[in-house]
């Protein structure tokens, strides 16, 4: 068996550890898990959302990482070398090139809303926002967004630091990013839940939001939401977690791991919907007000806050760090196969990566101006239909692959090579792969379909 990867390796298990976290947290625990949450009704949706994350992602993340690090590769050559191992058909690693195409497809989207971020930065910085109120706020948020020239000048920027960062290699860089920037995004997000709960005077509403239960408002196309919502916030379902897996260190459990990585990121969701929630009931604002939800509270919040015009500054580099880290792993499993394949340096793969993504991403710039009454699918504009295609349905998809594979396919002596030091763990998730993941998911799927949205 091969003990190390070409590209590298993590230098021990708690960079992984730090590399996986980096790639789950994003801005799928701060931008999107709170609008999602929105307009699905809140409780009921996040505890479905809770158990997916449990159930079906836990698992999933394990079957990700064990296939990556026992064939140490990138993803389509893992599926690949998995497969043969295990003397089955060499099909599986289309699993791994669906992934690459989802990645293309969600960086393409996300590197516009991260975007959003990085020019908040500036606005927050310039002071716009001090006392500002809420229709100033939602003012200033549509006429960025309206704005195309702006829009695509900060797409590309993230863009061109996302590509940078890949081609200097998976450890350079990143480790120090996850390393100390995260425990700080950490301590801030503690910070403004605290201040939420103390000033707002409207943190039991929030809260209440959140987490009480009323089943009405719950249809299958919202539960096909809160399954998709687990999928993009653990980075599931699409190879990257199995990429960065190759480059994880044989001598750790791999369900603790993946365990831990699930908790912090669901804490980061859940205290990001407990900041942002009790604003939006303090402010009169629309709990279903979309993807803008996070540009409007937020800016409100800090600008009424003393020290918040430095303070949201920081908090939006931070988010833009976070969702950096994330952005990496979403190309990783291509550049590390045109890597393997071309035999081409990083820095070409990640130019090219890189070029095709900022094609695909202009649709998204477009999508809250020049094209904004273009809708794709129903009434969602490019942006939303990326979205929504690649989270709701291809990674779900994605996921059902591996987890079967992984639970049925993947040959015992890999599995118990790979799974020694999780002990007692090993049959739960090898039930929770089996049954649970893909009969859940393809559950959700049918009835979603049949309900209809
Ligand atoms: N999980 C990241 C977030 O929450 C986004 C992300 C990174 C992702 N890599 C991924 C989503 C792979 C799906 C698949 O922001």
């Amino acid at each position: 068996m091969t003990t190390n990867s070409i590209h590298g390796m993590w230098s021990s298990r708690l960079m992984f550890i730090l590399a996986a976290s980096g790639s789950a947290v994003g801005l799928g625990n701060i931008w999107r898990f709170p609008y999602v949450a929105g307009e699905n009704g809140g409780g009921a949706f996040v505890m479905v959302y809770l158990v997916c994350i449990f159930l079906i992602g836990i698992p999933i993340m394990v079957s990700e990482i064990i296939i990556g690090r026992s064939a140490r590769k990138s993803p389509i050559n893992a599926m690949a070398a998995a497969a043969s191992k295990s003397a089955v058909s060499m099909k599986w690693q289309l699993v791994g090139w669906m992934g690459v195409v989802a990645g293309f497809m969600i960086l393409s989207f996300y590197a516009v809303i991260a975007g959003w971020v990085l020019s908040y930065v500036f606005q927050l910085g310039s002071g716009v926002f001090t006392d500002s109120s809420s229709e100033l706020a939602e003012g200033i948020f549509s006429n960025f967004v309206g704005n195309v020239w702006e829009v695509l000048a900060w797409f590309t920027i993230f863009l061109v630091s996302t590509i940078l960062i890949t081609a200097r290699g998976v450890s350079s860089g990143l480790e120090v990013a996850v390393k100390y920037l995260m425990p700080i995004l950490f301590c801030l997000l503690i910070a403004l839940v605290i201040y939420s709960a103390t000033t707002s005077g409207h943190f039991m509403e929030g809260a209440n939001f959140l987490f009480s239960l009323n089943f009405e408002k719950l249809t299958w196309n919202s539960i096909l939401v809160a399954m998709g919502q687990a999928f993009f916030t653990l980075s599931l379902g699409m190879g990257a977690i199995m990429a960065y897996g190759a480059y994880m260190p044989k001598d750790a459990s791999v369900i603790g791991t993946a365990t831990t990585i699930a908790l912090m990121d669901t804490g980061v969701a859940l205290m990001s919907g407990l900041v942002i929630f009790p604003l939006v009931f303090a402010n009169g604002l629309e709990s279903a007000a979309g993807p803008g939800l996070m540009f409007i509270t937020l800016p409100l919040a800090f600008g009424q806050m003393a020290g918040g015009q430095l303070f949201g500054c920081i908090f939006f580099v931070l988010v833009a760090f976070a969702a950096i880290t994330s952005a990496i792993s979403l190309i990783e499993p291509a550049i590390a196969w045109i890597v393997e394949k071309q035999k081409t340096s990083r820095h070409t793969a990640a130019l090219t990566v890189g070029g095709c993504v900022w094609l695909l991403g202009l649709g998204s710039v477009f999508s809250t101006n020049i094209w904004s009454d273009v809708f794709i699918f129903d009434d969602m504009t490019f942006l939303d239909s990326m979205d929504y295609f690649t989270n709701n349905i291809i990674l779900p998809l994605g996921g059902i692959f591996i987890a079967v594979f992984a639970g049925w396919v993947l040959s015992n002596k890999i599995l118990d090579n790979e799974l020694m030091h999780d002990g007692r763990y090993y049959p739960i998730w090898k039930f929770l792969c089996r049954f649970i993941a893909p009969v859940g998911v393809s559950v959700v799927f049918i009835m979603a379909l049949l309900q209809g949205k």
